[in-house]
């Protein structure tokens, strides 16, 4: 994916070290974290950081920064883990709680899926997993144009979850 790219309020670019305080404001948090997988400490969340630079040096793509173009605020991070087929991705995005309900997910993810699908990376899917009590997770994934695609039971979080999936021709 061709980085950094940008939409009409936000900027995605590569993760940073510099980025550990902010992202530690999300990944750290176990109110944002509570359907997710729970809260990390600093130390697994710079790991992160540093698996996510490589990601992008070794598949094109990962989970980017997402910051406010207007202040160059980091509010988020949105972008492709790596799923078990190697053709297919799955979608992320988890913002600071102080930024939620202005459209910012749909904004990022919308701009994430643009960005994969002019790539040139051979990814044929994007799937992502919802927790059914987290209904504004679902709704994100909706007004980006991906598909709910049935349950299924996931190990590390314990839980059935609602999928969803989005295919390029
Ligand atoms: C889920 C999350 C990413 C949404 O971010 P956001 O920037 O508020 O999302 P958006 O504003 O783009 O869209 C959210 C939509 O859900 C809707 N929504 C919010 N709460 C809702 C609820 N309880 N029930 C139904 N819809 C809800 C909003 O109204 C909005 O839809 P609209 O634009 O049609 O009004 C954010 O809350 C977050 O980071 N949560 C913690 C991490 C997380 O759960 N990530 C999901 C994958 S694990």
């Amino acid at each position: 994916m061709a980085i950094p790219f940008e939409t009409d309020r936000l900027q995605l670019r590569t993760m940073k070290p510099d980025d550990l305080d902010a992202i530690y404001e999300i990944w750290g948090n176990p109110e944002v974290m509570k359907h997710c997988g729970g809260d990390s400490p600093r130390s697994r969340i710079q790991r992160s950081i540093d698996f996510y630079r490589r990601l992008q040096n070794e598949k094109g793509y990962s989970v980017y920064t997402v910051l406010l173009k207007e202040s160059s605020f980091i509010i988020g991070v949105c972008g492709f883990n790596p799923a078990e087929n190697e053709h297919e991705v799955e979608l992320l995005y988890h913002f600071n709680q102080h930024y939620w309900g202005k459209g910012y997910a749909a904004e990022a993810a919308a701009a994430c899926v643009a960005a994969l699908r002019n790539s040139g990376l051979n990814v044929r899917k994007i799937s992502a997993a919802v927790d059914p009590a987290n209904p504004a997770s679902g709704k994100v994934l909706e007004k980006i144009g991906m598909t709910a695609a049935g349950v299924k039971w996931f190990e590390d979080t314990q839980q059935e979850e609602l999928c969803y999936e989005m295919e390029f021709t």
